[in-house]
């Protein structure tokens, strides 16, 4: 199988500057996201995941270093107004507190990113139905997310995300806020999602249960990037991260 990057981010490195020395959070970091494939970013706190997010969401920007989205690279994607540009057009964000607008029916919040993108009425309105079928949440379409689970809001903020198939997804710790069997269920769908619509995605957790959805992990420590592992999608994968971030855990011990 060809793998195209639809993400390349070469040797970023980002230091916070603080009173005294400054505090390097990410450490000449360089990797590719592949079209279509889910990305887990595992690593201790502090090891520089939320970091990372910021920068490929240019919430934030780099000291050093590029970021090429499908082989394009633009000096400007950190500055305003290019980088709420480059956000609303590339990204899609699932947070762990899942973040919907409280006054907005489901319907509403999944079409945001469409409204916002400027897109024609009758097409929001096709396009969230195929989305609210996807998510199976079609009974609730009308309903605001206060009348909703944890696990349907997290269903609708995925919806919301994967709504204008962007280049890439961001989610940080997706299932951090769910029980297990809803994470499990939150994972099944977002990976039949993401199989339906190609969507690539990068995921940070700290939880190697996620990590084994994924389709390749990357573990940080320190800012950088001190292992990789291909998930075979076999009970192997959750035997072999455990290893590996234990592995990490016990050099920090
Ligand atoms: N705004 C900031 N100012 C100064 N230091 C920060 C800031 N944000 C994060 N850091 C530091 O950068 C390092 C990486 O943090 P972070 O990316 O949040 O890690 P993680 O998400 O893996 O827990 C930590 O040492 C953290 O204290
Ligand atoms: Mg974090």
């Amino acid at each position: 199988m060809e793998k195209n990057a639809i993400l390349s981010i070469q040797h970023v490195t980002k230091i916070y500057e603080t009173i005294g020395e400054g505090v390097k959070a990410l450490d000449d970091v360089s990797f590719e996201l592949y079209e279509g494939e889910l990305l887990a970013i595992m690593g201790t706190s502090g090891s520089g995941k939320s970091t990372l997010l910021h920068l490929l969401g240019a919430m934030d920007r780099p000291t050093s270093g590029k970021v090429l989205l499908q082989g394009h690279f633009d000096e400007n994607m950190f500055k305003e107004p290019q980088a709420t540009f480059y956000r609303r057009e590339n990204i899609g964000f699932i947070f762990q507190s899942f973040n919907l607008l409280k006054d907005l029916s489901v319907e509403e919040n999944i079409a945001l990113p469409l409204i916002l993108k400027g897109t024609l009425d009758e097409l929001i309105d096709e396009k969230v139905d195929q989305m609210l079928e996807m998510i199976g949440l079609e009974r609730w379409r009308t309903h605001r997310p206060v009348e909703l689970s944890g696990g349907q809001q997290q269903r609708v903020a995925i919806g919301r995300a994967l709504i204008t198939s962007p280049p890439i997804v961001l989610a940080d710790e997706l299932t951090g806020n769910l029980d297990f069997n809803t994470s499990t269920d939150i994972l099944k769908m977002l990976i039949q999602l993401k199989e339906q619509l190609n969507q690539s995605i990068i995921m940070v957790t700290h939880d190697p249960s996620v990590a084994t959805y994924a389709d390749r992990v990357l573990f940080f420590h320190d800012g950088k990037i001190v292992d990789e592992y291909t998930c075979s999608k076999t009970a192997e994968d959750m035997e072999m991260i455990l290893k590996k971030f234990k592995l990490i855990l016990e050099t920090v011990a």
